[in-house]
């Protein structure tokens, strides 16, 4: 059987990890949170790891020369939500130099390996996958202006990192090697832009917006990101990052809800349903009685939304020449009425958001993954040309 590298293209999120494999044949949404943890965690009953989704109970050692902590056990997205010591991360911290990046990242690729469907892609020996990946990611436009990327890259292409899943459903006890044939380090506001220009095959579309300056504003669980795409590349010197997301008000919401009507939503994610269904939008049942919180997700939102529009608009001022600003991630999704209006009472900037909650939410995913295959396609052009050159370029 033969052992081939698999496209892997993984947007590591501070709020949640999106991720792309193969073909397009399988996807991952996973919490940004891990919670250190003993190698027997109480499992409560055998069903739980027979019937529960892998996915809702990742539990894994993890060894890499890449981490700063190796071999540590880990609790790793809902299951570690659960955990009075979940680690989310703060915003002043780095992508690139955060285990939890790492965690998130071997995590995902080991849950993409160990799946049946990968048994012919990948060789299996006593309950051990050596699975290799060609891997598009990004970091923040800021960390990339640093040099973060080099390091990053090296960490990753430099060595064989292993996760062994321990009470895991379906999978206790199998171990998965990763190794690296390529990784691809982008910026996320370039990868946006890709996005916006680029179809599945490598193809441009949009070829009106190609040569336009543009503006794509990224509003994170935890960041905020404007980028400026000028001449077909963004400008490292005018993009602007700030600590601003909407996780901190989706959680206010949720506390206020509880303070005021004694009802306790279990996620953030509860808190995004509310706000943003079609039927009875920003209704709560509170002992079976239909319950407006408007009041409440308007004053929160209406604040945020606020401080968005105030970094759109400083951006602007000092990119004159913009032709359109595009609103991007989970928090257009949760602000785009806000923000429509405050532009409709204010200033009237061309902007624009997306329909569809998976194209904002997995815009950077999305582009690494058409940035990655693109590099794929060419790579095995080049090498169906001349074999030797195949061996150089996976190098
Ligand atoms: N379908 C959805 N509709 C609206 N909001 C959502 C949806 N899914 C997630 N959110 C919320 O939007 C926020 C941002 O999500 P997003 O996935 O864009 O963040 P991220 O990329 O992980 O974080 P960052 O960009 O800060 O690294 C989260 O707080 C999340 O709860
Ligand atoms: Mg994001």
């Amino acid at each position: 059987m033969m052992s081939r590298s698999r496209i892997a293209a993984i947007d590591v999120g501070n709020d949640s990890v999106k991720a792309l494999f193969g073909k397009a044949d399988y996807e991952l949404n996973i919490p940004n949170v891990i919670a250190r943890d003993r190698a027997d965690r109480p499992v409560i009953g055998i069903e739980e790891l027979n019937e529960k989704d892998p996915v809702d109970g990742i539990h894994i050692r993890v060894h890499s020369p890449a981490l700063q902590d190796n071999n540590a056990i880990y609790r790793v997205g809902n299951l570690a939500t659960k955990s009075d010591n979940a680690m989310e991360l703060d915003p002043g911290s780095s992508k690139s130099e955060e285990d939890q990046s790492l965690v998130m990242l071997f995590a995902t690729l080991a849950l993409d390996a160990v799946r049946d469907q990968n048994a012919n892609q990948f060789k299996k020996n006593n309950n051990v996958v050596d699975a290799s990946y060609i891997l598009g990611t990004g970091l923040p436009l800021r960390e990339v202006k640093e040099g973060k990327d080099v390091g990053f890259r090296s960490q990753l292409l430099g060595s064989v990192h292993q996760v062994e899943f321990l009470v895991t459903p379906k999978y206790q006890g199998q171990k998965v090697n990763i190794k690296f044939d390529e990784v691809k380090v982008y910026p996320e506001g370039f990868a946006a832009f890709i996005n916006l220009v680029m179809d599945n095959d490598g193809n441009i579309i949009n070829r009106d917006l190609i040569d336009k300056q543009i503006l794509i504003q990224d509003i994170g669980g935890l960041s905020t990101d404007i980028a400026v795409i000028r001449n077909r590349n963004v400008d490292d010197d005018r993009a602007q990052g700030f600590n601003l997301g909407v996780s901190e008000s989706l959680e206010a919401i949720r506390e206020e809800i509880r303070t005021k009507h004694g009802v306790e939503l279990d996620t953030r994610r509860d808190v995004v349903d509310i706000i943003t269904k079609k039927n009875d939008r920003n209704h709560i049942m509170v002992k079976g009685s239909r319950t407006s919180v408007h009041d409440i997700t308007d004053r929160i939102l209406l604040d945020l939304a606020k401080k968005e529009y105030r970094h759109l608009r400083n951006v602007w001022q000092k990119n004159s020449q913009t032709e359109i600003c595009y609103f991007v991630g989970g928090g257009a999704m949760v602000l785009k009425e806000y923000i429509k209006t405050l532009n409709n009472n204010l200033d009237g900037y061309n902007i624009d958001f997306f329909e569809d909650e998976k194209e904002s939410i997995w815009m950077m995913a999305n582009a690494y993954y058409k940035l990655i295959s693109d590099f794929d396609r060419k790579n095995n052009k080049a090498a169906a040309q001349d074999p030797k050159e195949k061996k150089a370029a996976v190098k």
